[in-house]
């Protein structure tokens, strides 16, 4: 069976999850981090090398005070709990996203992640925070416009591997495989350079139920598909 070297995963659903045993939003965030813990596990033990985690969008800071302190306590949580158990498995964590606008202990606390496990490479986590790719892509032009502003960069010889170089995925291979949970079908924002030749798997059930028998099912529809990488298949058929 193929495997993907690289996942990526939009994790959808926790509100509606918790909606559904009356329970509140807050509820279903602290069990998308226990769906996110057995995650990290399972897709390591599957083999896949890499795994990327939208926790966190550009655009979640339209949601309510209360939740968006939530979902910043959670990883607070989640990295203080969790980062040294992470280093004794040899898994390299980093994160993604905008860091300039994040209050300064989460962004002391993703630097002591990132500088702990940077020797790490038995597994990578990626976890997308304050993540939006339209802006991703903007602060790489504006690098590269800087550059060629200073005289340093010939606009004409900007290519897309220098596009790649100046994002904040520029040494992560590109996802193989996008996971979304319940239901929803669509990017959000999330990877849009970077998913151009990934497949899609789109889940019914909501994140904290995405277990192992749901990773199985998904890595199942990925290795039955034909990756063409727009050329042609076996036969000659174009794709
Ligand atoms: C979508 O549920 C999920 C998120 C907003 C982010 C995912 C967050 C977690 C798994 C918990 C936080 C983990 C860390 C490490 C910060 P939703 O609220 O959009 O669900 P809904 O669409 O049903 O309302």
């Amino acid at each position: 069976m193929t495997t993907p070297a690289h996942i990526a995963i939009i994790m959808d659903g926790n509100g509606r999850w918790a909606q559904a045993r009356g329970l509140p939003r807050a509820a279903g965030h602290r069990a998308g981090v226990e769906a996110l813990r057995k995650t990290v596990r399972n897709v390591g033990e599957s083999g896949v090398k890499w795994l990327t985690l939208y926790a966190f969008s550009s655009e979640n800071w339209s949601r309510p005070a209360s939740e968006i302190s939530d979902l910043m306590g959670l990883l607070k949580l989640f990295i203080r709990r969790d980062l040294a158990d992470l280093h004794r498995h040899g898994v390299r964590v980093r994160m993604i996203g905008g860091r300039d606008t994040l209050e300064p202990d989460i962004r002391q606390l993703i630097d002591e992640a990132e500088t702990l496990t940077r020797g790490n490479d038995a597994m990578n986590l990626v976890i997308a925070f304050n993540y939006g790719s339209r802006d991703e892509i903007v602060r790489g032009a504006r690098h590269l416009a800087q550059l060629a502003a200073g005289g340093h960069l010939d606009p004409q010889s900007i290519t897309p591997e220098m596009l790649s170089g100046a994002l904040d995925t520029s040494d992560i291979p590109d996802p193989d495989l996008i996971i979304r949970t319940s239901g929803e079908q669509r990017l959000s924002n999330f990877l849009l350079w970077q998913a151009a030749y990934s497949e899609f798997v789109f889940l019914p059930c909501f994140w904290p139920d995405f277990d192992r028998a749901e990773l199985d099912r998904a890595l199942a529809s990925f290795a039955g598909r034909e990756r063409r990488f727009g050329a042609v298949d076996a036969r000659g058929a174009v794709s």
